[in-house]
Formats: structure tokens, sequence, C-alpha cells
């Protein structure tokens, strides 16, 4: 198949296209760049043997997305680009709802026009709002406390009433937990732009001495040690769950699917430190900081329906995720100098 990602050329896209490539299908990225650069092609090439198609643009423009559509014979498309920061969104909501929202009604248009029905769409944890029980399965009730979140909401509302207008549409809804770690390559991982948000970044940076210590966001959280708890799940693993998916809908009679994308094992915030820590023979200097406003104690997934569906099951430890972090942001200090 010929698959479009938007955001192709992020964080969680960059496995994608490697892992699409690897299993032999065509990648066309689309991405205006806003949070990744145009030579992650390079890397992917590098590692999958052939590189994505990189076409810069922006999904908030319709003519640019009916050209792509033109230009390329596309059979799915995997979206992925929007913007992702829950504090920045508190801050500057109307960038999210015009990034996340009305970006993705300008794709769904451009796909119905091309006649392309196959989807699928980065959702998140968030969407659950505060847990009311664990683990989180997909019947949990879905609420938003931040605007962040409730673009992710609101684009799963407008994928069911797309759904449900046409039956002809294939939709999954993909619910991320903690996405972490790289490519066991090294090449191509995260790197935010700015002071990181997530903590296995934090930790990189600190590890590295790019940052002098980690703040852990309370230690009096109700779990083992105080501090938060969440499914951490390997980038790699994460990409592969999309190609299950794509495989799934294709054979698929329901228009609209939804699928948690989490390991089902909680780790807390010190569990990641001290795991780092002895993987990688280095020291997180951290120091024990208020709660951040937001967090909840803990929150990990059910991942029992993509396993029957999919037959996708995530395989990486935490400990792999803490290495391969750890080996992508060696070379991001020797590239940086
Ligand atoms: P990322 O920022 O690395 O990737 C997003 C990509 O989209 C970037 O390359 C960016 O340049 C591009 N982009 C942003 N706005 C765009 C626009 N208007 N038009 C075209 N391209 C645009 O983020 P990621 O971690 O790879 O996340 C990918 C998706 O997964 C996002 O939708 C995010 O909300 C979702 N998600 C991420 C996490 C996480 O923790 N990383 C968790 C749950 C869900
Ligand atoms: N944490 C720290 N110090 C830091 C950063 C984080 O102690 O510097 C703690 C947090 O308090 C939390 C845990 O590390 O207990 C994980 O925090 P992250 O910011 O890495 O991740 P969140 O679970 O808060 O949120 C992430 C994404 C959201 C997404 C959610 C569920 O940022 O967009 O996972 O998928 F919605």
């Amino acid at each position: 198949m010929n698959i479009l990602l938007t955001g192709g050329a992020g964080y969680i896209g960059s496995h994608a296209a490697v892992a699409l490539i690897e299993a032999g299908h065509g990648v066309v990225c689309f991405d205006n760049f806003a949070n990744s650069k145009p030579d992650v092609a390079v890397q992917v090439e590098q590692i999958a043997g052939a590189a994505p198609v990189m076409v810069e643009g922006d999904i908030r423009d319709r003519a640019a997305l009916d050209r792509v559509f033109a230009d390329h014979a596309i059979d799915a498309v995997i979206h992925f680009a929007g913007l992702k920061a829950v504090g920045e969104s508190v801050a500057l909501p109307l960038d999210y709802y015009e990034s996340n929202v009305w970006g993705t009604a300008c794709l769904l248009q451009a796909m119905k026009q091309a006649g392309v029905r196959k989807l699928v769409f980065s959702s998140s944890a968030t969407v659950y709002g505060a847990p009311q029980y664990l683990p989180l399965d997909e019947a949990h009730p879905r609420s938003a406390t931040n605007p962040y979140g409730r673009t992710k909401l609101i684009v799963e509302h407008m994928l069911e009433d797309l759904a449900a207008s046409d039956p002809d549409w294939r939709i999954a809804i993909l619910r991320y937990f903690n996405p972490v770690g790289a490519h066991a390559s090294g090449l191509i991982g995260e790197d935010p732009n700015g002071l990181p948000n997530n903590l296995m970044p934090f930790v990189t940076r600190v590890a590295s001495g790019r940052l002098p210590q980690l703040s852990v966001f309370g230690d009096d959280y109700e779990t083992a040690d105080g501090t938060g708890v969440r499914d951490y799940i390997h980038v790699v693993d994460l990409a592969q769950g999309h190609l299950a998916a794509l495989d799934r809908i294709g054979a698929d009679e329901r228009a609209l699917s939804v699928w948690n994308l989490g390991t089902g094992n909680g780790h807390s915030v010190l569990d990641l430190v001290r795991t780092f820590e002895a993987v990688n023979g280095v020291a997180v200097p951290y120091k024990i900081a208020p709660r951040r406003p937001g967090d909840v104690a803990s929150c990990y997934a059910g991942p029992e329906l993509a396993r029957a569906e999919l037959g996708w099951e995530a395989q990486r430890d935490l400990a792999e995720m803490c290495s391969s972090a750890w080996a992508f942001e060696k070379l991001v200090a020797i590239r940086n100098g």
C-alpha cells in the first residue's frame, strides 16, 4: 500500500515510517516541520533501506492536501500531525483547536474528495480523563481536563459521526499511553525543542548533562513509592501497532474501531529513573518537587482488546526503552557537537 503519514517527520511518525517501509509499503510524509526536520528522511532511509517521500505542507491547507492526493496514489492515511504539549494548550488553546480539530477536518474533507477512506488516528489516553478504574479499557468514560485533551476528544467524536454517516469508512482510533524510547539504531528518537515536558526526554538530558537535575513531581501519591505511575510503551512497539491496525481495518466489517496501545504495566517515576541509571551506568540527579497540576496518581492500559483483535502486543521492556533513549541522546549530543 501507499500510506500518507501526516506528521510523518515527527517522533512517532518517523518510527512508523521505518516500520511501514520495512513491511514493504510506500510512505509519503506530509509535515510542516513545526516540530521536526525534513532530514529525518535520511535517517529513515539508513535504517529501512528506502526513503519516504517528504512533502512540506500544513494540514490546515486544503489545497496542499488535495495536491498530495492528486500526486500520489494514496491507499490509507495515518494522521499523526498536530500539537501535543498540554501546558502550551492551556496558554494557546486556539492554536490547538486550529491545528488539531480544524486541521483534521481539512484532512478528512480531502480524503473524502480523493476517495481515500482508510484512516488511523493518533489519539491519547488523555481522553480517559482522571481514571475511574484501572486498568483503563476502551469502554472507560471519556472526558477532557485540558484543551489538548479536548481536541483529541472532539476529533474522536468527529470520526464517530463520519463513520456513522458513511459505512465505507474504515477508521482506527489508537489511544496511545506513554510512548518513550528510540529505534535500536539510535538514529531516530525524541528530541523536543526547548525544555522537555515529558519525563523520558528530561531524564536523558539530565543524564547527558544538558540539564542539571530532574524534578520528580510529587512523592505523596497513593502508589508503591509515592511517585506517579504510567504505562510507558516503546515507540517501536507503538509503530508496529499501527501496522497491525492498518491490516485489521483493511479486512474489517466495522467502519470505526478503537484500540488502546499500551503495555498494561505501570511504572513509577522512580522505577524509570532507577532502571535508566542501572541499564546505562549513568547518574540521573533528581529532587522531589511539588505535584504537577493536572497529574493523576496512576494511569495504565488494559491492552487485551488490541491483543485479541489486532494480534499485537508490546514486546519491549522498560530497560530497552531506557537504553534506546540513551543511545539516541548520545548521538544527538555528537550531532550537536
Ligand atoms: P511530534 O511533534 O514529534 O510529531 C508531530 C508532527 O506533526 C511533527 O513533525 C510536526 O512538525 C507535525 N505538525 C504539527 N502541526 C502540523 C500541521 N498543522 N500540519 C502538518 N504537520 C504538522 O509528536 P509525536 O509525539 O510524534 O505525536 C504524534 C501524534 O501522537 C500527535 O497527534 C500526538 O498528539 C499523539 N500522541 C502523542 C503522545 C506522546 O506522548 N508522544 C501521546 C499520545 C498521543
Ligand atoms: N514527571 C516528572 N518530572 C518531569 C516530567 C514528568 O516527575 O520533569 C512525571 C509526571 O508527574 C508523571 C510522569 O512523570 O507522573 C509522566 O509524565 P509525562 O509528562 O511524561 O507524561 P503524562 O502521563 O503526564 O502525559 C503523557 C503525554 C500526554 C498524554 C498522556 C497519556 O504528555 O499528552 O501521556 O498518553 F495524553
